[in-house]
């Protein structure tokens, strides 16, 4: 471990880094754990939900070694005040980029550096349903799709990793990292640009991905992590290009909705195909939209009164 990086990431960085360095001294077990080798600490953080054991009154050092040294332990919470507190987790924020919160006076800290933490704070404003790496790495597909299903998830389709970071996952993802997914014995490889489909067969020890458990199909509308001014036409049409597609015109987010498709759980109200206007699918169709020209033949809600910035509703190039 260099000590440069330590000095340019700053004192948050450093904070948990110095934990690791003590605790690394200990040796014994520690040198068993493949799964990260460095915290690092992001302040004003938390990964809620993953806790599996609590220490009160422990300090900074203890609830470090404490992590260091037990196997179901991926990352923890730490909270300073009168009873200082850690919480020890199972999982760390990349693999539930949902479940980071913010969180005055508490510092995460797990394998990720703040910047990606921040990053993945960042895409989960803009999307639900991120896929996330399994902290562990596996020497199987179908151990990697086990792991997968403990978290209700399963191993994600190409498409979907696609789709989910809209072209961004490059920003999150580890570069040069073989990833379990969905086709059977095959690896995927993240080369910093782009998630590619392994010709062969392999059976090098890598994380899976996981995709949140769904009834998307490649045919379904999504919409963009990214927002987009009203006025910018052009960017919005971009935006969807990059991943095959195109905004949605009515008929096909009618289709796509009697097909069964679901917008996800979401307050947004993306742009589509026609211009000024913004769109969501209820559960019930247009919902209380249902009377007059805010909804379109009984399924579509729209307003003629858009947002300034919003994502954009998708839907594949299926026929080029
Ligand atoms: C840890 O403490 C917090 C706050 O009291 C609580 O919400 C959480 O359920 C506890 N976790 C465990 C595993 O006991
Ligand atoms: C912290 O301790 C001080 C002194 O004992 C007490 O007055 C204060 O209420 C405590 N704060 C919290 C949040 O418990
Ligand atoms: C990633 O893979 C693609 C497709 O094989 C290739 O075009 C691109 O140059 C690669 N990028 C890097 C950084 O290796």
């Amino acid at each position: 471990m260099s000590v440069v990086p330590i000095l340019m990431m700053g004192l948050v960085v450093a904070f948990c880094m110095a934990w690791r360095a003590a605790a690394s001294q200990q040796g014994g077990s520690l040198a068993l754990r493949s799964a990260h080798q460095y915290f690092y600490g992001s302040g004003n953080q938390v990964l809620l939900g993953e806790g599996y054991r609590n220490l009160t009154g422990a300090s900074k050092m203890h609830c470090s070694k404490e992590c260091l040294s037990d196997d179901r332990c991926f990352s923890f919470n730490y909270w300073n005040g009168n009873v200082s507190r850690c919480e020890l987790n199972g999982a760390s924020a990349t693999r539930f980029p949902l479940a980071v919160r913010g969180w005055t006076g508490s510092y995460y800290c797990g394998p990720e550096k703040p910047l990606d933490v921040m990053r993945l704070q960042l895409l989960v404003k803009g999307d639900k349903g991120l896929p996330g790496l399994t902290d562990r790495t596996y020497d199987t597909q179908a151990s990697a799709s086990a792991d997968c299903q403990t978290a209700d998830q399963h191993l994600c389709e190409l498409w979907e990793v696609d789709r989910a970071y809209a072209g961004r996952y490059a920003e999150i993802l580890p570069a040069d990292t073989d990833i379990w997914y969905a086709v059977p014995d095959s690896q995927a490889l993240v080369n910093g640009s782009e998630v590619t489909q392994h010709g062969l067969p392999m059976t090098t020890s890598s994380p899976g991905i996981c995709c949140l458990g769904s009834q998307l199909s490649p045919q379904d509308p999504f919409i963009t992590s990214e927002y987009y001014s009203l006025q910018d036409v052009a960017g919005q049409a971009r935006g969807c290009s990059a991943l095959a597609s195109h905004p949605c015109t009515l008929p096909e987010l009618k289709a796509a909705y009697l097909r069964g498709y679901r917008q996800p759980t979401s307050s947004a109200w993306p742009y589509f195909a026609v211009r000024n206007r913004d769109v969501h699918l209820f559960s019930d169709g247009c919902g209380d939209y249902a009377d007059g020209p805010g909804c379109y033949e009984g399924v579509v809600a729209l307003t003629p009164r858009p947002r300034g910035s919003s994502p954009v509703f998708c839907c594949p190039n299926l026929y080029q």
